[in-house]
C-alpha cells in the first residue's frame, strides 16, 4: 500500500501571534504567513499547522471561539486564509488548522442562546446543572461549574469560566461541528488539529472524580479524570469524524489527548482506534515531560512504540506553544539539543516542529505584568504560564527583529538577535542549517520516516543505540547523553563494526572509526549506514 503524506510527514506549527506581523500592531498575521512562505518551504517541511486564528475574544488566545466560520480580523480574513492555502499548496505544503471541538468562547451566540432558559433552542448546546454535581476542577484553577444569573444554573467548562463545554451527547451538536469541519474542508484545509479531544464526551451521570493523595500545585491534578476524560463514547464521535474526513482526499486529523504526566502513551495510542479507523495520528508528550537521560528517553520511546504497534503511525513532539522550550528545559546546552532532534527526526512516522525550534530558541522572560496568560495569571509565580514558550519569531537583527514594527505583544527571548534567521543562514554551523540537513536527509531517505527500529544493547546507561532498516537499507544511530566521551560496544550487533560509515554527526569533531569501540564526544549523536559488502 502506498504511503500516505501524514505518515511520514514534518509538520511545523505556527503560533499566529507570534510568527509575522505585517500591520504594525505587534501582533503577527495570515499575511505574515504568507509573506514568510519561502521560508517555510526552505525548511523542507510538509504541512503547518496553524493554533487557531477563528473569531475569538482571546481570553485563551483563540482556543475559545466564538466564530468557527470566520478569522479573527486581528489575523486577516477568509480571503488571507484562501491565499495562505492556495500559496502553501503551490510549495507542496499542506495546511493544518487547529480546531477546538471540546467547548466554545462563552461569547459564541450558541452559548449566548442557551443561557436564555431552559428551554430555549440551543438549552442542551451546553452542560447545566440546578446545582454544582461532582468535583470537578477546570485546568486552569477554579471549580469547573460556574454559575449563570441569567439561566439561574451552573454550567461546566473544563479550563476558563470563558469556555463553556459543548454537549457532545446532544446530536444536533455533534451535527454543528461535523458541518464546521465540512466547511473548512471545502475550502481547502488538509486537515485537523484537534485540541483536548479525548474530553469532548463525559460521564452521562456526572459522577465525581476518584481523588489522588498527596499535595501537587494544581487542583486539577489532584483527581483521576476517569468522568471528564475518555468516555467510550468519544471512540463512536471519532470514528465518525474519520469517515466524514476520508471521504475528502488526502485529510488528516491529529489529537491532542490529555494525560496524566508524565504521559500515556497506551492511551494516546488508542485514539487511533484498533481498526485505524478514528484519529490518523495522536500526540504522546511523554518524551517532553521526560528527563534528558538516555535510559528514560529510550524507554519512554519504546513503550511509545509498542502502544502503537507496526500497522499505525506514531507521532513525535518535544516542543509546542504549552511547554517551556527544549532548549530552556535543557538549560541553554546546545549541544544536547542538537542531539534531541536527531532523536527526534530519525524516529519513525510523523514528526512536529515548533517555530523557532529550528532557531535553537529559548524562552522568553516574561515578567508579571507583561504575563497574558491565564494559566500564569492564576499560578504564578509556581507556573510562569504558557507566553515565555510563545515569544516571536527572530528573523533579523535590528530592533523589531523583523517580527513587527511595533511593540511586540510579548518579549523577544534573551539575546534575540544571535538566534536570528538572517544570522544563520550565512552560518554553515548554525542550529538552523543543521535542522535543514536532518530534514533533508530525513526526506531523501524513506528509511527514516518508514524503516523498523531495533534498540541494540550496549550496556552502557548514557548511550541509546538503535537499527533503523528499510528494505536493503541499514543504518545505526548512537547518542551520547553525557558529558564525557564514551567509546561504545555494540554487544548484539548483526555486523561488524568495519561495515558501518559515518552518514551524519551532530557535531563537527567526527568520532574514530579506527579503534573497536565508536567513540563519541560528550553529547555526540551520530548516524551510520551499513557499506555494501560488494561495494
Ligand atoms: C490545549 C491547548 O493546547 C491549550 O493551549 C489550550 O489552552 C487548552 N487546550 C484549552 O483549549
Amino acid at each position: 500500500m502506498a504511503t500516505a503524506w501524514w505518515e511520514e510527514c514534518i509538520v511545523y506549527q505556527i503560533y499566529p501571534r507570534s510568527f509575522q506581523d505585517t500591520d504594525g500592531d505587534g501582533i503577527g498575521d495570515l499575511k505574515g504567513i504568507i509573506q514568510r512562505m519561502d521560508y517555510l518551504e526552505s525548511l523542507g517541511i510538509d504541512a503547518i499547522w496553524l493554533s487557531p486564528v477563528f473569531c475569538s475574544p482571546m481570553a485563551d488566545f483563540g482556543y475559545d471561539i466564538s466564530d468557527y466560520y470566520t478569522i479573527d480580523p486581528l489575523f486577516g480574513t477568509l480571503e488571507d486564509s484562501d491565499l495562505l492555502i492556495r500559496e502553501a499548496h503551490e510549495r507542496n505544503m499542506k495546511v493544518i488548522f487547529d480546531m477546538v471541538l471540546n467547548h466554545t468562547s462563552i461569547e459564541h451566540p450558541w452559548f449566548q442562546e442557551s443561557r436564555q432558559s431552559k428551554d430555549n433552542e440551543k438549552a442542551d448546546y451546553y452542560i447545566w446543572s440546578d446545582s454544582i454535581p461532582n468535583n470537578w476542577h477546570g485546568a486552569f484553577g477554579k471549580k469547573a461549574w460556574t454559575y449563570d444569573d441569567v439561566r439561574k444554573q451552573y454550567y461546566l467548562h473544563s479550563f476558563l469560566e470563558e469556555q463553556p463545554d459543548l454537549n457532545w451527547r446532544n446530536q444536533e451538536v455533534v451535527d454543528a461541528m461535523f458541518s464546521i469541519l465540512r466547511f473548512w474542508l471545502d475550502r481547502g484545509i488538509d486537515g485537523f488539529r484537534l485540541d483536548v479531544i479525548n474530553c469532548i464526551v463525559k460521564d452521562k451521570t456526572l459522577r465525581s472524580n476518584p481523588k489522588i493523595v498527596g499535595s501537587r500545585p494544581r487542583p486539577y491534578d489532584m483527581q483521576r479524570h476517569i468522568f471528564d476524560r475518555n468516555r467510550p463514547g468519544t471512540h463512536q464521535k471519532l470514528r465518525m469524524m474519520r469517515q466524514l474526513v476520508d471521504a475528502y482526499p488526502d485529510r488528516m486529523l491529529v489529537g491532542e489527548i490529555m494525560v496524566e504526566l508524565p504521559g500515556e502513551p497506551e492511551l494516546a495510542a488508542s485514539y487511533l482506534g484498533r481498526n485505524r479507523d478514528e484519529l490518523h495520528l495522536s500526540f504522546d508528550f511523554s518524551l517532553a515531560y521526560t528527563r534528558f537521560n538516555a535510559v528514560k528517553w529510550q524507554r519512554s520511546a519504546k513503550r511509545w512504540c509498542e502502544a502503537i504497534g507496526k500497522n499505525r503511525v506514531p507521532s513525535w513532539v518535544l516542543n509546542n506553544h504549552d511547554i517551556s522550550r527544549l532548549v530552556s528545559r535543557l538549560t541553554g546546552n546546545v549541544a544536547k539539543a542538537k542531539l534531541a532532534s536527531l532523536f527526534l527526526i530519525t524516529q519513525r512516522g510523523s514528526i512536529f516542529l515548533y517555530y523557532g525550534e529550528e532557531l535553537g530558541l529559548p524562552d522568553s522572560k516574561v515578567p508579571w505584568k507583561y504575563i497574558h496568560d491565564p494559566l500564569g495569571k492564576r499560578y504564578w509565580p509556581v507556573h510562569p504560564g504558557r507566553d515565555p514558550a510563545r515569544g516571536p519569531m527572530i528573523w533579523t537583527v535590528e530592533e523589531g527583529h523583523g517580527f513587527s514594527v511595533g511593540e511586540s505583544w510579548l518579549p523577544f527571548a534573551p539575546d534575540a538577535a544571535s538566534y536570528a534567521v538572517e544570522e544563520q543562514e550565512k552560518d554553515a554551523s548554525s542550529m538552523l542549517n543543521y535542522y535543514r540537513s536532518l530534514i533533508t536527509m530525513r526526506k531523501e531517505e524513506p528509511i527514516f520516516g518508514r524503516g523498523t527500529c531495533t534498540y541494540l544493547n550496549t550496556n552502557n546507561k548514557h548511550i541509546i543505540c538503535y537499527l533503523r532498516e528499510y528494505e536493503d537499507e541499514k543504518c545505526m544511530i548512537i547518542l551520547n547523553f553525557n558529558g564525557r566521551k564514551q567509546n561504545v560496544i555494540i554487544h548484539d550487533m548483526v555486523h561488524p563494526k568495519t561495515d558501518w560509515t559515518i552518514r551524519f554527526s551532530s557535531q563537527k569533531m567526527l568520532p574514530d572509526t579506527e579503534t573497536e569501540a565508536f567513540n563519541l564526544q560528550p553529547w555526540q549523536g551520530c548516524i551510520y549506514s551499513l557499506k555494501s559488502k560488494s561495494s
